[in-house]
């Protein structure tokens, strides 16, 4: 059958016959380059079995996962150890997901990142504390870790949120409940990590990408550094596209991630960044938790949310609102991942019904952790078949 794509152009696509090409438009698959699949160690959240059919679900054909894993893939026999397991798990569904790694920097492996430089898509470094016990909070420690990966070529992620504001802040809220999450990692932790990390990039020529910027104050040193031309790339979640700060009240823990959720002022600035292209990419930050983890009383509640299944609908669901060009979807889903950490396209595509409209349930998603921050939602615009490698899955 003859699809038509985004660009008005046609693809052949073996589709079933009860499949009704005219209301279908191809797009390339989506690219997700920020999951957590928990493998090795937290498999009782998501594993690559249940990940890889919520991505499929999500129209998604390519994840970059996150190394704050039990134990952190800080090391190759680690990494080894991981691409192994997963391998295994993808075997089992047979979904050869195309998939990408990061490692984890720590304060002393150097070396270890110059051994696996050609096993992983970057290195991620938590500039503050989150999910995990990965962090390196100390600026020479940084610094070198910016200059190692400048030296081979490596692309630097950066969990930009400052150490020192975070722990004062906790010490001010020693009550704090999910309501003051913010507050505890406020606004200024998020622009002074991005303030280190770009100040770091100009110094060491690095190419930096700034993980889910949540903020008005990190779009504004984006820009600025962008017109000064440090290659500095940002991020944007799905969360802090479509949930603002007042979410707490609704969903309490369900709302719970880091860099949390913000003002409405600084959401506004993220739709800005994305259409002045500040903004590159759109990273689910998938972090599945089990609803009885998000039960327990704050702060020990983990942060973190699912979304690689929800976010095509919701982005497709802006478009028919006219707040973001389908060319635009395409741009921070696909083009610009690519671009930036140098993969080659590949012919996967996802093809998507505008015109429907049906209700995110938390009953129909395919993560383990089975619930959505975005659960009951109502949003025109669907996946209906994701092509992987040829082969059609129906969404
Ligand atoms: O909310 C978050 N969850 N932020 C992170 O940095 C980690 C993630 C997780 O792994 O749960
Ligand atoms: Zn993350």
């Amino acid at each position: 059958m003859k699809i038509k794509t985004y660009q008005n152009l046609e693809v052949e696509c073996d589709l079933p016959l009860d499949a009704d090409p005219k209301n279908l438009i191809a797009l390339p698959a989506l690219v997700d380059p920020h999951v957590h699949f928990r493998t090795p160690g937290a498999e009782y959240k998501e594993n690559w079995e249940s990940g890889a059919l919520a991505a499929i679900n999500g129209g998604v054909t390519t994840v970059f996962d996150m190394p704050n894993n039990t134990p952190a893939i800080t090391t190759e026999v680690i990494l080894d150890e991981k691409i192994k397991l997963v391998n295994e798990q993808l075997t089992k569904i047979n979904i050869p997901l195309h998939r990408y790694f990061y490692l984890g920097a720590t304060t002393d492996n150097l070396p270890e990142i110059e051994k696996c430089k050609n096993k992983i898509i970057g290195v991620k470094l938590f500039m503050g504390a989150s999910t995990g016990n990965l962090l390196v909070a100390d600026y020479e420690a940084q610094k070198n870790i910016f200059k190692k990966c400048a030296e081979l070529n490596l692309v630097v992620a950066v969990h930009a949120e400052d150490d020192d504001i975070i722990n004062a802040q906790k010490n001010n809220f020693p009550e704090a409940t999910i309501s003051d999450h913010g507050k505890i990692r406020p606004n200024r932790a998020a622009q002074i990590a991005a303030q280190k990390a770009i100040h770091l990039a100009r110094e060491t020529g690095v190419t930096l990408y700034i993980l889910h910027t949540s903020t008005a104050q990190e779009i504004d040193l984006i820009r600025q550094a962008k017109k000064e031309g440090i290659k500095v790339f940002a991020e944007v979640t799905p969360h802090h596209l479509f949930l603002d700060e007042t979410a707490y009240g609704t969903l309490g823990a369900k709302a719970q991630m880091n860099p949390p959720l913000r003002s409405k002022n600084d959401q506004n600035a993220l739709w800005e960044a994305i259409n002045d292209g500040t903004i590159d990419t759109v990273g689910t930050d998938h972090a599945p938790h089990t609803l009885q983890e998000k039960s327990l009383p704050y702060p020990n509640s983990p942060s973190g949310v699912p979304g690689i299944e929800t976010y095509l609908p919701l982005l497709l669901d802006a478009h028919n609102k006219g707040k973001i060009t389908l060319e635009k979807i395409v741009e921070l889903t696909h083009t610009n991942p690519l671009k930036i950490f140098g993969l080659e396209k590949n012919n996967d595509l996802v093809l998507v019904d505008l015109n429907e409209i049906r209700t995110i349930k938390n009953e129909n998603l395919k993560t383990k952790c089975r619930w959505s921050p975005f659960d009951r939602w109502e949003l025109k615009g669907w996946p209906k078949y994701t092509i992987l490698n040829n082969k059609i899955y129906k969404v």
